[in-house]
């Protein structure tokens, strides 16, 4: 039954990247087309994130607006899936009767099937498991609209940090097959992609099946996407620093196309803090894993993720990071007050620090990260820096929007021909949010005119 879907996503580059596939999987199976407007859509689906507590706010504030489309148009379905989903099930019903299929982040490529008994016996279905990587078996393949795709290379996690559920919603780390993540690859590949990133939580624990019995890490994994003819750059996010050994690090001095950018989570900077997180690693540790990694690619950007107020988390533990943000002059990163989540172990500790002050530690924070990474966008004035151009810059007219290695937005003006190759261009300015540049070179996009492959 041809359609409109519209899908809503909230969280983490994991969850668009799995809301991507839900559009793949519903256009192939169900002819489902995806649209932006939730007032002419067939099918609404919610893929939320349990991360932090304001997102489950929005999940529920967003359902209510889609219950009244709901009581105006009778035959709209409602889905929500994600690690809301994930971790309250059969309660998501009971607080929002009107939601019709709930499902989790393992079981999206059942949605035409749980859709169709929706139809077909007019009750809700809910399927929130963790069938084994029967996910990556059975999705269509990623189709390709740009010159830079995600890759799904693993799910899970299996690092049980005290303050975080996703071990709890999206279940333990599992590897997809080597083959399966390289057949992927050249496809996006013959497609135009130039720029894989590769994804999961836990990118560098991943221990892939090869079809000898053998498995294979992310080190020789990225060697071999190296090789795929078309791809010339490579990123992967998010790592933990406890499973970024010495492999990795020397990956980067033997793989010129992975991206001098590392987002390395650290949480904090002080010793006591990291123990009660139980994240494994200490502030020292940490940072001889930098030391080695930038001994191997100088230069290479660094970013971060950091909780604050952490419970127990004193005016020195929070100089401590402060410290650490110093030391290794992190890049753009993320920060976030901390969020008690149900059924974590950090959940039963006293949560003591009042919010102003936890506000303050965050402001204070970002502060810090904005001022160091406005030095960095400083330090790239007069250089040229090669861009994958993307798009057109937002402002219309002749500019183009391409992205650095690290990450940033750089404008400048260029024919729209380039869009999907790379181009080099001088920096002439540093933004709040961007850089302006004059283009110098280019290299044509690939010519993928004998089909979209993938
Ligand atoms: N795999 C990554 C790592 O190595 O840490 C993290 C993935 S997690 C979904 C993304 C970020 O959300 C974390 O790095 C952390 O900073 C933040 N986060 C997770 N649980 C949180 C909580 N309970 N409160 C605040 N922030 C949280
Ligand atoms: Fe969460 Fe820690 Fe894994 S932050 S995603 S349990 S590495």
């Amino acid at each position: 039954m041809p359609g409109y879907l519209y899908l809503k996503t909230f969280g983490c580059q994991m969850n668009e990247y799995d809301s991507t596939r839900m559009g793949d999987v519903l256009r192939e199976a169900c002819g489902l087309e995806r649209i932006d407007d939730p007032e002419r859509a067939d099918v609404v689906l919610l893929n939320t994130c349990s991360v932090r507590e304001k997102a489950e706010e929005k999940v529920y504030s967003h359902l209510g607006r889609y219950a009244e489309l709901k009581a105006r148009r009778p035959g709209l379905l409602i889905g929500v899936g994600g690690c809301v989903a994930s971790q309250e099930g059969e309660g998501i019903l009971a607080r929002a009767p009107y939601v019709d299929v709930v499902f989790g982040p393992q079981t999206l490529h059942r949605l035409p099937a749980l859709l169709d008994a929706v139809r077909q016996g007019g009750r809700p279905q809910v399927d929130v498991s963790f069938p084994e990587n029967e996910k990556f078996d059975l999705l269509p393949r990623a189709q390709a609209s740009a010159a830079t795709a995600f890759v799904s290379i693993m799910e899970g996690c299996s690092k049980y940090c005290s303050f975080c559920v996703v071990p709890y919603t999206r279940g333990e780390e599992t590897s997809r097959p080597f083959a399966q993540v390289l057949d992927e690859v050249q496809a996006l590949a013959a497609a135009g992609v130039r720029e894989v990133t590769l994804l999961g939580q836990n990118v560098n624990a991943y221990d892939g099946p090869l079809a000898d019995g053998e498995s294979a890490d992310l080190a020789l994994l990225l060697e071999h996407v190296a090789t795929v003819p078309g791809i010339e750059r490579i990123r992967f996010t998010t790592s933990h620093p406890v499973d970024f050994g010495e492999r990795l690090t020397e990956a980067y001095g033997r793989i010129p196309k992975l991206v001098s950018h590392l987002h390395l989570p650290v949480q904090s900077g002080s010793d006591r803090i990291l123990a009660a997180m139980k994240r494994r690693y200490t502030v020292l540790e940490y940072k001889q894993k930098i030391r080695r990694l930038r001994a191997v690619r100088p230069g290479i950007a660094v970013s971060s993720d950091f909780i604050v107020g952490f419970p127990g988390e004193s005016d020195r533990d929070f100089e401590a990071t402060l410290d650490l943000i110093a030391a290794i002059g992190f890049d753009q990163s993320f920060s976030f007050i901390y969020s008690r989540r149900p059924g974590t172990p950090a959940a039963s500790l006293p949560d003591e620090v009042p919010l102003a002050v936890k506000e303050e530690r965050l402001r204070i924070l970002q502060e810090r990260i904005d001022a160091q990474a406005q030095q960095h966008s400083r330090a790239l004035v007069g250089t040229v820096a090669r861009v994958l151009v993307e798009r057109a810059a937002r402002r219309g007219g002749r500019q183009l929007a391409g992205r650095t290695e690290c990450g940033r937005w750089l404008n400048f003006d260029g024919p729209a021909a380039l869009i999907g190759g790379f181009a080099d261009v001088t920096v002439t300015e540093a933004l709040a949010n961007s850089l302006r540049g004059r283009l110098t070179g280019s290299t044509a996009p690939v010519d993928t005119s004998a089909g979209r492959a993938a």
